[in-house]
């Protein structure tokens, strides 16, 4: 059954409690509201209805809130992570939001990186926050997989990581591959999505900053 009555209104609305039924886990990199309903995802939770009777594959799902929110308009979704305890995470959201009417069941989560995604059918991918996590390796299998299976893409990018870098206010990697620039601003995200077989390729950036950042989406389709 499908969940209709699971909305972004329902995850801003229970918010506090997920995180209260969430504060025995322990374990560092993402905070519990890393994933939320703010000027960073709205521009992704907005624009999900692309996948409508898709099936999707979400690379690096976190805490699985995309995936989730995308189980009343896919037809089905894979949503792979390769951190444990984030993926661990993302089954205590889905039992938190679970209920009666809808026990998210056409939403898969698979605790495995990208390599392991071939076997996977999709034709949509849902890739926010993410390329630039992958290594080379990754992205020329993701973009041999792509090419065949699918006919629309959603992409969140992170250009000011290159800009704080340059600032000398960023440590870490800028990017794990050398692919496209490293695909973190929007030119090399347009070229990513040309060489997968997008051809009608649409760019939103939100003027409504989070951390003096904007966080755009592009849409890619066939
Ligand atoms: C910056 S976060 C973005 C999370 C989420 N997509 C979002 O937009 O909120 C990157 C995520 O990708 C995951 N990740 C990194 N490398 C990965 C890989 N090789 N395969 C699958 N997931 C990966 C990380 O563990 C993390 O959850």
């Amino acid at each position: 059954m499908h969940a209709v009555n699971f909305d972004a209104e329902t995850i801003k609305n229970r918010f506090e409690d997920l995180k209260k039924s969430l504060s025995d886990l322990s374990f560092t990199g993402y905070p519990l509201d890393y994933q939320r309903v703010d000027q960073k995802t709205v521009p992704v939770i907005d624009r999900l209805d692309v996948f409508q009777n898709k099936t999707v594959l979400e690379i690096g799902s976190n805490f699985g809130m995309y995936s989730l929110l995308m189980s009343s308009i896919a037809k089905e979704v894979h949503a792979v992570e390769i951190d444990k305890h984030l993926y661990s995470v993302s089954l205590r959201w889905r039992d938190f939001f679970a209920d009666a009417d809808n026990s998210f069941s056409n939403v898969h989560f698979h605790n495995e990186g990208a390599m392991a995604t071939g076997k996977y059918e999709y034709n949509a991918l849902l890739l926010t926050l993410v390329l630039y996590h992958l290594n080379n390796d990754e992205i020329d299998y993701l973009i041999e997989q792509a090419r065949a299976k699918c006919d629309t893409v959603l992409i969140q990018c992170r250009p000011a990581r290159i800009l704080a870098k340059e600032k000398g206010a960023f440590r870490g990697h800028v990017s794990k591959n050398t692919r496209f620039d490293g695909l973190c601003d929007i030119a090399a995200n347009v070229r990513f999505l040309r060489e997968i077989g997008m051809k009608d390729i649409s760019i939103y950036v939100s003027e409504n900053l989070l951390g003096e950042e904007a966080f755009p989406v592009l849409i890619g389709k066939k």
